[in-house]
């Protein structure tokens, strides 16, 4: 076996792990700049944070502009405040735009420059400000990794950026977060999880630690997704599901996402449709183009996401894994890129140049089935 590098964050999750914030927040800073969106402070989710860190005598100011797509203005915007404050800790509460946007920031703040300085692999020079994530939903895995995707909106891309700077100090993973989580954001961060976990294992970076990591997690969120998108309220699903996430997010961060991820970010860039939902109609077209890059890779996903496999092939067996994706996204009320609101003519304008933007970033370079930009075209085409 080659070597092979694992990188983590440390990470307590469970319920109520949202309400120690403020006793392992002391370790890192005084005060603290909450980076969070505009709804989850009015619906109260914010409340045992806030009472952790009084307790703790950890002083914060909030920043709650971010909205569902991660600006670099929004970054730009929290440097102020974070300055104007004099804060030295970053606490993100929310989905991966919140994480992303505090990452951004904390780039801003140790390193001269604009973001798109930063795209790329390896180009933050000076570590970042110690940051604390608290997701809140079960999707991104932002919480656990060394890298951000925030929107530069002049030039219609969502940057990439990978650097050991932007790893988080600790990650508090409350699955009683994801409670309020609506049907359609349970659905499309789910579907994003699932996909991080199944580019992670089939990626030509995966190895043994990334593999049992991201095989299990394709189980517990095929078994999970359905139930806590059908009633948000069923705790042991959330709390599946918010596991599922992590461990993917663990895994996929040491071996990569592929293609998929390659394609959804310019889908996302062009058309502003959420990560996840681009991810899942994206989903089942490229396993399908990628199948006979490992074959017995998406047996075992088939096997993970419960279909029966006994009797059959590999190959056939590796089918039932794109059936059963399919079948997911279906019940989860996925439809596929022509029912987005994205018309023919704007799809036909653009989608040579998303061919090309999606080798961009590098992460369509770890299939396992490599893809020239126009077998990327015909699959945006067979997807929409
Ligand atoms: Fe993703």
């Amino acid at each position: 076996m080659m070597t092979a590098m694992f990188r983590s964050p440390v990470v307590v999750y469970g319920l109520d792990a949202s309400r120690k914030t403020g006793e392992y927040s002391v370790n890192f800073g005084k005060k603290a700049l909450i980076v969070t969106d505009n709804n989850l402070d009015k619906i109260g989710l914010l409340d045992g944070i806030k009472r952790s860190l009084t307790d703790a005598r950890v002083d914060f100011v909030i920043f709650d502009k971010v909205t569902t797509e991660p600006l670099m203005e929004y970054a730009e915007e929290g440097l102020k405040v974070f300055k104007k404050n004099n804060c030295d800790l970053l606490i993100s509460v929310g989905g991966g735009s919140c994480m992303d946007t505090a990452k951004g920031i904390s780039i801003l703040a140790s390193n001269p420059g604009r973001l798109p300085d930063f795209e790329g692999m390896n180009r933050v020079k000076n570590p970042g400000i110690p940051h604390v994530a608290i997701p809140t939903t079960a999707g991104t895995g932002s919480e656990v990794t060394p890298s951000a995707v925030i929107a530069d909106s002049e030039r219609n891309v969502k940057m990439l950026i990978m650097s050991p700077h932007l790893g988080t100090k600790i990650a508090l993973v409350d699955p009683f977060l994801t409670v309020p989580m609506p049907q359609s954001i349970t659905a499309s961060t789910g579907m994003d999880a699932l996909t991080h976990a199944i580019e992670g294992y089939i990626s030509v970076k995966a190895h043994t630690i990334t593999d049992t990591l991201n095989l299990h997690a394709i189980q517990l969120i095929s078994e999970n997704l359905p139930q806590a998108w059908a009633d948000g309220t069923n705790i042991q699903a959330r709390t599946n599901m918010m596991i599922g996430a992590l461990e993917t997010g663990m895994g996929f961060c040491n071996s990569s996402v592929a293609l998929v991820h390659g394609m959804a970010r310019p889908l996302g860039a062009y058309f502003h449709i959420p990560h996840g939902i681009a991810n899942a109609a994206l989903l089942p077209t490229v396993m399908e183009f990628t199948i006979w890059g490992n074959p017995r890779k998406y047996a075992k996903i088939a096997e993970a996401m419960g279909e029966n496999t006994e009797g059959l092939s590999v190959m056939d067996s590796a089918y039932l894994a794109v059936e059963a994706v399919k079948r997911l996204a279906d019940g989860l009320k996925i439809p596929p890129l022509r029912g987005l609101g994205i018309s023919q003519d704007k799809f036909d304008k653009v989608v040579e140049q998303m061919s090309n933007d999606a080798l961009v970033g590098g992460s369509a370079g770890f299939n396992p089935r490599k893809a020239t930009p126009g077998e990327i075209l015909e699959l945006y085409r067979k997807a929409y």
